[in-house]
């Protein structure tokens, strides 16, 4: 792997070499430095990011940190929208879904696929992400990882003294709430930001309606299912968790609302599995400390969104660098050491589970599983059901129910569906 990269940066320099000699500028030589944008600022989430600044220092890059805070990416995509216009992106940039299709389409992703050819990625990462990473059968981003949405995340301890068990159906879950509710704790740790109810109402769709009715409602937007009944008691499902919120909930960021879990303030948060890096920057312990659930009602559907990097069409002295981030975050060793410490789990499907909590094996096995089943299904509220425009109108949607502008499931459904004819 090493012994490749290596003749393939000796190709990019000697192209370089005839581009100065041709151009008759001086010789440029390789930056030795990876510009990364991203949106990972919490505890847990810096703490996995370290673990690529270090492999990468060991190599002699030095890290250009372009963080830009706000869960689910949202602000980080207007930074990067705004670099790139201005013809200055970064390295690569952390990226999710569709975004990446638009930069691809736009003809502004480099091209790493000799890597990706020569080591075989295509055989390892799941078809699905492949859709993302890849456009005209040719690599412009890596997928670092893969989370999933559909979760609960539980203190064990809380959990105990109100004598609760493991929530099998909506209703369970509501009854465990009450539960907690009655015992004086604050039931569902919730961060009331569009991306974050929205992200929740995924899990909520999948539980009402099950996976092919998500399918059917967010992959292939039909009307019908967009508007039935069904999706109505989806929203009525969603007002009833408001009920289990403590009044501070508006505007707080998620990794706050994991905090509230981790201290025992409440007993749950319904998060994807980045939470579960919050816990282990805490040195808190999976099934000791805590408990991971699918949402009640989703077992056997992994509602997945993944983290890749989109690499951008960079000068020629940028894409050694390049090539060498590309090539330490699809290496077997890092896709398992960076996502213990995430919280997600590898990208590349062949990667052991060995050194994984409980909660990281029955993700492991989840996504296997779901993948051969046909249940591996984007996350719409991550960008990974539909393009941006669409998630937006979604997460707007949600949020103006949630917090009572829009009165009615009857209405929100309408709304819905009118907010995503508009968005296409
Ligand atoms: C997601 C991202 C995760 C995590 C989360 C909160 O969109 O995929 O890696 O960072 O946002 O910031």
């Amino acid at each position: 792997m090493i012994q490749f990269r290596t003749m393939l940066l000796a190709g990019v320099a000697a192209m370089s070499l005839a581009g100065a000699a041709t151009s008759g500028s001086a010789w440029a030589e390789d930056i030795k430095e990876v510009q990364m944008l991203h949106w990972w600022t919490s505890g847990g989430e810096a703490a996995a990011l370290n673990v690529l600044k270090q492999d990468l220092a060991k190599e002699g890059y030095a890290w250009k940190d372009v963080p830009v805070a706000g869960g689910g990416g949202e602000a980080a995509m207007t930074t990067l929208k705004a670099m790139v216009a201005a013809g200055n992106p970064p390295t690569a940039s952390q990226i999710l879904g569709y975004f990446a299709l638009d930069y691809a389409e736009a003809g502004k992703l480099g091209d790493i696929t000799e890597l990706a050819t020569k080591q075989g990625w295509d055989k390892s990462i799941p078809a699905a992400l492949q859709k993302f990473t890849t456009t005209d059968g040719k690599w412009g981003a890596v997928p670092v990882n893969i989370h999933s949405v559909n979760w609960v995340w539980i203190n064990k301890a809380v959990m105990e003294k109100i004598g609760g068990t493991e929530p099998k159906t909506f209703d369970d879950f509501v009854a465990l709430l009450d539960k907690a509710k009655a015992a004086g704790v604050v039931p569902l740790a919730l961060g009331g930001q569009p991306w974050q109810e929205a992200t929740m109402f995924d899990s909520v769709v999948a539980s009402t309606g099950g996976i092919d009715f998500y399918k059917k409602a967010f992959i292939d937007l039909d009307e019908s299912a967009l508007t039935s009944d069904t999706m109505k008691k989806a929203f009525d499902n969603l007002a009833k968790l408001r009920d289990y919120t403590d009044p501070n909930y508006a505007g707080r960021d998620w990794n706050l609302a994991t905090a509230m879990v981790i201290n025992g303030e409440a007993l749950v948060q319904v998060m994807g599995d980045w939470a579960k890096g919050e816990f282990n920057a805490a040195k808190k312990v999976a099934g000791t400390d805590f408990l991971c659930y699918r949402f009640p009602g989703t077992d056997g559907a992994v509602i997945y969104n993944t983290d890749m990097f989109a690499m951008f069409d960079v000068s020629a002295d940028r894409k050694a660098a390049q090539l060498a981030l590309a090539d330490a975050t699809m290496s077997p060793s890092f896709q398992s050491a960076f996502n213990v410490v995430k919280g997600s789990v590898p990208a590349r499907m062949d990667v052991p589970d060995t050194d994984f909590d409980i909660c990281g094996k029955k993700g492991i096995a989840d996504v296997k599983a779901a993948n051969a089943a046909g249940n591996f299904v984007g996350s719409m509220a991550q960008n990974y059901a539909q393009p941006p425009a669409i998630a937006g109108a979604y997460h707007d949607v949600v949020t103006k129910f949630f917090h009572g502008e829009i009165k009615s499931s009857d209405d929100a459904v309408k709304e819905l569906l009118a907010a995503i004819d508009a968005a296409k």
